[in-house]
This record gives structure tokens, sequence and C-alpha cells, in this order.
């Protein structure tokens, strides 16, 4: 690192947690030591931000993570926006922390802090992250690479079950209000049947899919779920886990892979099991793909910060990292695109 320390960078990760925050975190502390910035890691999300948590972090913490799931700094899902108080205290902390640039790495409740922080003054940019792929204005958040390759192998897994006892199998995947783990995950595994939030079905049509590949003598099906899918008509609702919800408001989702699986057996006759891939999905080492992405995120929220910005939000569009107003990235959900829904219902049942 330079002699003259430049000012310290904070980086904080929000919300779910999902492989490739370790690459976030490990690229900032080298691009900052590069170009002269110290870095504090802030711990658990904007909890560590309203209780003072912080450590330093230099190349030696960062040593060895790439590959490493979570996030070494921890995360949470506390929103300081929810009391005025905490609002002027994570403000304060800044200072007395001695932050004089905050990344912060999160979805969308994460960035719409971050946003809020941006217009008070503070020098906030913020990194996508979410293995749900929902955020607007970036072609990709990282983490969803990975997931899609975990429920791509674990329809695989199933196919080889479903075969040998001619079941239906039902596969719950996450999400949240959007289908894009469901879809692409579907599409790689050869799934008979993709359900997503976007796009209501009725469980009629589920089962005429799943009779009529029966009909042509193909004896077990794949049917992949995302856990904010409803059924369309009289059956319309969103499934929870609990009524509670979190501190930004979101309520837990699940359970709707099981309510589909009895009606379609109870409907088509066909022996029907169920499987819930739940946090598998964001556990474990991230891919070569979302290694590089969180790098290059990372790299580029330095370079940023470098360049006197603040209110920005790193992104991906086409092949290039670029950037973007966070509150661009607030505006609306990025729901799954219908022309790549339709590519799936292609190779339906
Ligand atoms: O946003 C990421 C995500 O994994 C969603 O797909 C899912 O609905 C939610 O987080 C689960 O949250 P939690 O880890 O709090 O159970």
């Amino acid at each position: 690192m330079a002699e003259e320390s430049k000012g310290t960078i904070g980086i904080l990760t929000g919300g779910g947690d999902c492989p490739g925050l370790n690459a976030v975190i490990r690229a900032v502390v080298r691009r900052a030591d590069m170009l002269g910035y110290r870095v504090l890691g802030v711990k658990n999300g904007w909890q560590g931000m309203l209780k003072e948590l912080a450590e330093p972090l230099t190349l030696r913490e960062v040593s060895g993570i790439l590959p490493r799931g979570g996030t070494i700094i921890g995360t949470s899902r506390t929103n300081p926006l929810k009391k005025e108080e905490d609002k002027n205290k994570v403000k304060e902390n800044m200072k007395k922390m001695g932050i004089d640039y905050l990344i912060a790495v999160g979805g969308e409740d994460t960035l719409g802090v971050a946003r809020f922080l941006a217009a008070e003054g503070l020098r906030v940019v913020g990194v996508p992250k979410t293995i749900d792929n929902d955020v607007e204005g970036t072609d990709q958040t990282f983490g969803f690479d990975t997931a899609v390759s975990i429920v791509t192998e674990a329809i695989d897994r199933l196919h080889t079950t479903a075969e040998s006892h001619q079941r239906v199998m039902v596969v719950e995947v996450m999400g949240r209000h959007t289908g894009w783990i469901a879809t692409v995950a579907g599409l790689a595994g050869g799934a008979d049947c993709i359900l997503i939030p976007e796009k209501a079905v009725p469980i009629d049509e589920v089962c005429d899919i799943i009779r009529n590949r029966h009909a042509r003598g193909k004896l077990f099906s794949i049917v992949v779920v995302a856990e904010g899918f409803q059924l369309a008509g009289a059956d319309k609702e969103l499934v929870t886990k609990s009524a509670r919800l979190d501190q930004f408001g979101h309520v837990q989702l699940g359970g709707i892979g099981e309510i589909l699986a009895s009606e379609i057996e109870r409907r088509t006759g066909f022996e029907t099991r169920v499987t819930v891939l739940g946090h598998i999905q964001r556990g474990g080492s991230p891919t070569a793909f979302d290694r590089v992405l969180g790098t290059r995120y990372g790299v580029k929220a330095v370079d940023l910060i470098n360049e006197g910005q603040s209110g920005m939000m790193v992104c991906l569009r086409g092949n290039k990292i670029t950037a973007i107003p966070i509150s661009d990235a607030l505006t609306k959900l990025k729901l799954v695109d219908p022309e790549l829904v339709e590519t799936a219902e292609l190779f339906y049942g």
C-alpha cells in the first residue's frame, strides 16, 4: 500500500448470503491496497453499522477466501431505515468508525439503504448480490450461476430416481418473487414443466402436461416450481412458511411444492414426491463465473470510489462491467425475460 492512506473504505454484506461474496471482499481489499486505501470489514450487514462492529481487512485476512462460500464478515437482514434513531445512528457511526467510503454489497434491501445514505451526502457505492438474479439494471448478480448449477445437478439426480420408480418429482427452488433460478436450471436440467411467479398457471394445465407426457410412454416427470409461484384461478395464493415478516417486510416463502405434489398425485393418480432444495442453493463454493463476476464487481466498486463517485451501483452489461445510479436499480424487480420462458415451454412434457 502507498505510504499515505487515501482514506478508509468500509465494506458490508447484507441480506441472504450467497456464493461469491468473499470474491468481492478479496477484490475490494486487493484493489484498495493497490490504490492506497485501508479497508474495514463491517460485521453482519447494517447491524455492524448500528453496533459499531468492524475489523480491519488486510491482504492477510483475505488470503485464500476466493473459493469459500458465505461471507467472512457475516450478514444479517437488519434494516436501519425502520427507525428514525437508527437512520441517524448509521450516519453518526460511519463517522465515528472512521469510514470515509462505504461499499454495500446486497440485494434490493441493502441497496435501498445505500441509496438513502448516498442521498444524505455519505459516499456509498453498491454491489448487486443475490442468488435470485432479480436486481434491475444488471444482466446478472453473482451467486445466481452457482445456485443454477446446484439446482441443475439436483434435477439430474432426481431424473434417475424418478425414472426408476416412474414417479413425478416436484422440485421447489428459491428465487423469492421471480423465477430466474427455476427457469434457467429447469431448462438446463430438461424439466418437463417449470412454474414461476411471473406466470400463474392453473393446476389442470400442469396435470395435462404430465398426463400427455405419460401418454407418450414417458412414465416419469420433473416439475420445477419456484417458491413464489401461485396457481391460477381460485387456488391463487402466495404460499408462506410463517406470517412473520423480516425487517424489510418480506414473508418467508415455502410450501408450494408440497401443495402442488399432492394435487398432482390426487388428480393424475401418478405417484409424486417433492424435494425442497432450500438453503443448499446458497451454500458452498462459488462457480468460476461467480468468482470472476464478484472479483470484477469488487475492483469496479473501489475504482468508482477512487474516481470520486457515490450513489452508484456496479453492474454487468453484456460483457462489460459498468455502473448505474443505485436508484435506477431499485425501480422494479427484474422479471424473467418472456422470451426465455417461451423457449423453456417448447420443451415441456
Ligand atoms: O434472496 C435470497 C433468498 O435465498 C430467497 O431466494 C429466499 O426466499 C430467501 O432468501 C430466504 O431467506 P432466509 O435465508 O432468510 O430464509
